[in-house]
C-alpha cells in the first residue's frame, strides 16, 4: 500500500505515468466518456482547513470514476472535540477505501498515514501541497512538454507550495530560482530534499525571473498563518508578480497560481488576467491529475 504526503513519494517513472494517465482521463472526460474504475469505492476528503478546488476536484473526481465520496470538516466531525488522529484514522479507513486530507503539521497526517488501512492522500499540510504540483506539472506539460532542464520560478513565500516545487525540481530534473523576503526563506531540510543543486536562491525577485520557463506565485499569508497578515503586507511588498518580471522571463515563459489569488498582493491584475497565464487550466487538472493519482493509489498501473 502506498501513500501521497509528499511530492518524493512517488519516482520519476511513476510520474511519468500519472501525467500520462492523467491526459487519458482528461481526453475521455471531455468526450462524455464513462470512465468508471472506481466503482463501489468510497473517499473520505477530511478539511481542517478551508477549500474550494481541492473539495470540487477531488469530489467530482470520484464520483466521474464511479465512486463516492464522505466530506468532515474538523468543526462537525470528533476531529474538533480532541479524538485522536489515530483513532479516527483506525476508524475512518474500515469504513472507505481512500482518505485525503487537509491538515496543518505535516506530522498530522503522518501519524494519520501510519494507523491507516488504506491509502492517504496529502491535501495540503503547513509544509506540502502535492496534489496541486502534481496538476501544475501536468499543466505545464499540456502547454509546452516536458519540464526536465527548465526554470521555474518562485516568487514569494517560502512556503508548502515552494517546498513542494523544489521537492519535484529534485526528483523531476528542472531548476527553481527562489526569491522570498528575509525571513520567509525555503529551508532545505523541510523541503525534505537530497541536496541543494536544483534550486538557486535571488533576493530580487526580477532577477530570479530572468530567462525563467515559469514563473509562479502564492498568497502571502498561507492558512494557519492570519495573526501573522499585517507583518506580512509588509514584508512581501516587493514580492509582486507584475509585468516587469513576466517581461523579463523566457518569451514564451507560462504564470501559474495555485488560487487563491489576491491580485494586487502577491501578482498583478495584467499578468494573472493576462496571454501568459494558465491559472484555469490548472485548476481544471487539479480533477484529471487526481483522477489519475486515486486510481493509481488503489489499482496500480492500467493498460
Ligand atoms: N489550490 C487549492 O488547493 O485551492 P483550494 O484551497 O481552494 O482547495
Ligand atoms: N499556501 C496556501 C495555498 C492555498 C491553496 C495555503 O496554504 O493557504
Amino acid at each position: 500500500m502506498q501513500h501521497y504526503l509528499q511530492f518524493k513519494d512517488f519516482s520519476a517513472d511513476e510520474y511519468a505515468y500519472l501525467f500520462a494517465r492523467a491526459a487519458l482521463i482528461k481526453k475521455k472526460f471531455k468526450a462524455y466518456e464513462k470512465h468508471h474504475t472506481l466503482v463501489d469505492r468510497t473517499l473520505a476528503m477530511i478539511f481542517e482547513k478551508a477549500s474550494t478546488r481541492t473539495r470540487v476536484s477531488f469530489e467530482a473526481g470520484m464520483y466521474q470514476l464511479g465512486g463516492s465520496v464522505v466530506h468532515l470538516t474538523t468543526g462537525d466531525s470528533q476531529l474538533g472535540r480532541a479524538e485522536p488522529i489515530e483513532d479516527s484514522a483506525k476508524v475512518i479507513s474500515r469504513m472507505t477505501d481512500l482518505v485525503m486530507i487537509r491538515t496543518y503539521e505535516q506530522t498530522k497526517i503522518e501519524r494519520f498515514a501510519a494507523n491507516s488501512r488504506v491509502p492517504v492522500i496529502n491535501g495540503l499540510t503547513n509544509e506540502f501541497h502535492p496534489c496541486q504540483v502534481l496538476a501544475d506539472i501536468f499543466t505545464y506539460i499540456e502547454h509546452r512538454g516536458s519540464i526536465a532542464g527548465k526554470t521555474v520560478a518562485w516568487v514569494g513565500d517560502g512556503n508548502n507550495m515552494a517546498n513542494t516545487w523544489l521537492q519535484a525540481a529534485d526528483l523531476l530534473g528542472f531548476t527553481v530560482h527562489v526569491s522570498t523576503p528575509s525571513g520567509y526563506e525555503v529551508k532545505q531540510s523541510v523541503a525534505g530534499l537530497r541536496s541543494a543543486n536544483s534550486y538557486r536562491v535571488f533576493d530580487d525577485p526580477l532577477q530570479a525571473c530572468q530567462g525563467a520557463h515559469l514563473v509562479t506565485t502564492d498568497v502571502w499569508t498561507s492558512m494557519g498563518y492570519e495573526a501573522e497578515n499585517e507583518a506580512r503586507r509588509a514584508a512581501f511588498a516587493s514580492w509582486c508578480v507584475n509585468r516587469a518580471m513576466m517581461a523579463a522571463a523566457a518569451p514564451d515563459a507560462l504564470f501559474m497560481h495555485c488560487l487563491p489569488a489576491h491580485r494586487g498582493e502577491e501578482v498583478e491584475a495584467e499578468v494573472i488576467d493576462g496571454p501568459q497565464s494558465v491559472v484555469w487550466d490548472e485548476a481544471e487538472n487539479r480533477m484529471h491529475a487526481q483522477k489519475a493519482l486515486m486510481e493509481y493509489l488503489l489499482l496500480g498501473r492500467q493498460s
